[in-house]
């Protein structure tokens, strides 16, 4: 068996009388896009720079590649790659010198330096700006070049918190598509935060949904899937308020009413919609479609992260 790429066990974590981590025990395993999601303030960052070792847990540990946080934090600096809350470009130097300064502190030698920065401008479609000032280039530019420099010595781990904040729809493509590469060809282990839902639901293999430091579901991308409700629209003609009470006498309907034109109707959990359509067959409505309400992803998001109602 490899060994994961982080292993949390018990995380806690306090900035006083705030619990960032409230025992967050979960495992990464090596090569796959884990998301990390959840609402401001609930912990993600502070996870982040708990694995890198820049914040020592308050009780419970992690391993990340194989070693401890808190014993071992420059070992685990010196392998992962990252990209945090800000990205830390020297405004100052050319896109081309930001990176070859990243390569020195990886102590790569000046012809990997040279071909690794061509080879990462050109994919990020960068290369032809290489010599301007980074402090210069748009908001999008510079997150790119960050994520650059954070995969720029090709780490096995990356952390990247928020990688595609402040990107337009087509550079966040891109940029997913990039990062999906390292994982599957390169095996490097991506673990990434975000507040895109369908970005997680696209890229990650794994994601966890995290609220209060606690962790609030922990599966793949489909445990964000919206599920269907119990809430049927039907549309169609000869629908009118004697059929919504004929309807409502259902055995399994809550209630219905008409809505805007629609039948709408509120089944018990688990309740099929058959009963319900032979039913309108017989009262002669022209029935032109039937179908279930379906949770957005936002929807089915709070869901996770509010199941306890302790907004
Ligand atoms: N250095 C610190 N000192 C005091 N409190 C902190 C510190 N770092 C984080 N916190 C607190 O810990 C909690 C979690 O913060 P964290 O930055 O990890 O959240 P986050 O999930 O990354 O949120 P966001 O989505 O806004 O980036 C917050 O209540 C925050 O105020
Ligand atoms: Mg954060």
């Amino acid at each position: 068996m490899t060994t994961p790429a982080i292993h949390a066990d018990g995380l806690v974590r306090d900035f006083g009388p705030i619990r960032a981590l409230d025992h967050l025990s979960f495992e990464v395993p090596a090569g796959i896009v884990f998301g990390f999601l959840g609402p401001n303030g609930a912990g993600k960052t502070t996870a982040i720079r708990t694995f890198l070792g820049l914040v020592d847990p308050t009780a419970g540990s992690a391993r990340v590649l194989g070693y401890d946080t808190r014993r071992e934090g420059d070992r685990i600096r010196e392998r992962a790659g990252a990209l945090l809350e800000h990205h830390g470009l020297y405004e100052r130097l050319t896109a081309e010198q930001n990176l070859d300064f990243a390569g020195r502190i990886w102590r790569m030698s000046p012809g990997d330096r040279r071909a690794r920065t061509r080879e990462l401008l050109e994919q990020f479609g960068l290369y032809a700006r290489r010599r301007e000032a980074a402090g210069k280039w748009s908001r999008g530019m510079k997150q790119k070049l960050a994520v650059a420099r954070a995969v720029f010595h090709r780490p096995p781990l990356v952390f990247l918190d928020e990688p595609t904040a402040g990107l337009d729809p087509v550079a966040s493509a891109a940029l997913r598509d990039d990062l999906a590469a390292l994982a599957s060809g390169q095996g490097v282990t991506v673990f990434l935060t975000t507040h895109n839902l369908v970005e997680a639901e696209r890229l990650c293999d794994l994601v966890g949904v995290i609220r209060n430091g606690k962790l609030a579901a922990l599966g793949p991308p489909s445990t964000l899937r919206p599920r269907e409700t119990s809430t049927v629209r039907v549309s169609g003609t000869g629908l009118d308020a004697s059929v919504a009470a004929d309807v409502s006498a259902l055995p399994g309907v809550l209630g219905a009413a008409i809505e805007g034109g629609e039948l709408v109707v509120h089944l018990r959990e688990g309740e099929r919609a058959s009963a319900l359509v032979s039913l309108l067959v017989a009262r002669d409505v022209g029935i032109d479609e039937v179908r279930r309400d379906r949770q957005s992803l936002e929807e089915t998001f709070l869901e996770l992260v509010h199941e306890d109602g302790d907004r």
